[in-house]
């Protein structure tokens, strides 16, 4: 029973892209509940205390602001937070597993046993454990075994709730979610904690769009969705390869596809490729699981939607390399963009990371910019960083390169000066838009030769 001033204690496990924005979501929105995060990594805790944040997401500071010191709190307490708390959310990453038996394709779920095991030895009351994080299908199952293998005569009910937000556009996809999914087990405490937190979030979002469903559906379509997202992408970029041979554009194709209303416009830009913490580790994490269902068809089915993503960066590189003269070794390439999309400074599995060490393997001198991934992208590369240039001005950046590889598709190099920044750069001068963002005829008559991806290019010879 709470003695305090709030009706309910939230608790989140694991401050990153995904707990801290809903956390800050919930917390802004429902003031009557106290929200705490609370994460391994100090330093990270530490940032959500200052206005630099550890994350960059638009709107983000804003609305932490709104909430932090009222009823929005970040710690690194772990036992007297769980022990307060009626719900708790876990949203610790689960990254591929790199080892051991499904290495490559399922989820490391070390982070999270190790939570429900901390959460069991300290709890002292009945709990409801969300699954935020994106798990494969029948985790709750052994997570709830985990947890109710307790003999303090206490009962921890796990719930599926995964987060479908984006980064980049994070805190709307939170304001304003197309849906929010609740999935518990059809027995009547699964019924009661579901709509607990169907309860949470109908402080804000209507009803309509929360969709309460048994917890395996919840958990298997988080990985189906961000399945047919990045399905979407491959089945255009490997039209941007036939385009290319066909003399066809592939923005008009997609435009015209598109139109359908069956089909729908979104996710049918052409690219260098999709990137993210998500959808190569969900889909591989799909076909794992089709594979231990014995289902090889539906398995190879979905496994071809992340080969096609590697061979659409492989392809951006060696059409780089072609148009190059065949060689680059020594030849200074400015890559335009780290970050595995605009308005995110997160490169995790991000193009331009693999272009990069693509790139340097042929000894090209290669250099980095990015108006917000510079550090992370200097991280991600440990040892390999001082093989690279970073340098945060992209005209700066440009000078004395033979080309230039547009890899994020940030607003601000739609408007640079690009015959700034072709006087300064070495003739020809080359550019390679792996998002098909720019004027490519301006830039042709700038005296760029421009390569699209998947329509043809425009060259001087
Ligand atoms: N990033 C996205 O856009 C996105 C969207 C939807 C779902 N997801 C899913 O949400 C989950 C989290 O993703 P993320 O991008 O927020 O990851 P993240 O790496 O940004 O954050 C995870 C956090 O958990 C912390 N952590 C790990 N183990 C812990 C422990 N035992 N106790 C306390 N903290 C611990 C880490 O220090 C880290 O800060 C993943 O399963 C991911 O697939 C991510």
């Amino acid at each position: 029973m709470n003695t305090d001033k709030f009706e309910k204690h939230i608790l989140c496990i694991g401050a990153g892209y995904v707990g801290g924005p809903t956390m800050a979501m919930i917390a802004a929105r429902c003031p009557q509940y106290q929200v705490i995060i609370i994460d391994i990594n100090a330093e990270k805790i530490k940032a959500w205390q200052t206005d630099d944040l550890p994350i960059y997401e638009p709107g983000l500071l804003e609305l932490v602001k709104t909430a932090r010191g009222k009823n929005l709190y970040f710690s690194t307490e772990l036992e007297e937070n769980i022990k307060k708390a009626d719900i708790i959310f876990v949203s610790v990453n689960t990254p591929t597993k790199s080892f051991g038996e499904g290495a490559g394709k399922t989820a490391d779920l070390q982070y999270w046993e190790k939570t429900a095991r901390n959460i069991l030895k300290v709890s002292v009351s009945d709990k409801i454990i969300v699954e935020k994080s994106t798990l494969p299908v029948r985790t709750a199952d052994a997570m709830e075994r985990i947890l109710n293998s307790n003999d303090k005569g206490i009962h921890f009910e796990v719930l599926s709730n995964p987060e479908f937000l984006a980064e980049g556009t994070a805190v709307n996809d939170l304001e304003n979610p197309d849906r929010v999914l609740v999935g518990s087990q059809e027995t009547a405490r699964g019924r009661k904690a579901r709509a607990t937190v169907v309860e949470v979030y109908a402080n804000w979002v209507p009803r309509e769009k929360i969709i309460t469903s048994n917890v395996w559906s919840a958990e298997l379509s988080k990985l189906v969705a961000n399945a047919f997202l990045a399905q979407r992408i491959s089945s255009i970029n490997s039209i941007s390869a036939l385009c290319e041979k066909a003399e066809a554009d592939v923005h008009e194709v997609a435009k015209a596809v598109g139109a359908d209303t069956r089909i729908g416009s979104k996710f049918l830009q052409a690219s260098v490729g999709f990137g993210g913490s998500c959808f190569k580790k969900d889909i591989l994490n799909l076909v794992y699981i089709c594979e231990s269902y014995g289902l090889k068809e539906v398995a190879e089915y979905w496994e071809n939607v992340v080969k096609i993503n590697e061979y659409q960066q492989r392809r951006f590189v060696q059409t780089m390399t072609r148009a190059l003269f065949n060689t680059i070794t020594n030849k200074r390439i400015a890559l335009f963009g780290c970050a595995f999309k605009a308005n995110t400074g997160d490169i995790r599995e991000s193009p331009a990371i693999y272009i990069a060490k693509k790139l340097l393997q042929e000894q090209a001198r290669i250099v980095l910019t990015d108006p917000k991934a510079l550090e992370n992208t200097r991280q991600e590369l440990g040892d390999l960083a001082r093989k690279f240039d970073f340098e945060a001005d992209p005209y700066k950046a440009a000078m004395n390169t033979h080309a230039i590889a547009i890899m994020t598709e940030w607003d601000l190099y739609k408007t640079l000066d690009y015959e700034r920044i072709f006087q300064k750069m070495e003739k020809p001068a080359f550019i390679f838009d792996g998002r098909n963002i720019l004027d490519h005829t301006r830039l042709f008559e700038i005296g760029f030769n421009v390569y699209p991806l998947g329509k043809e290019p425009l060259t001087h010879f």
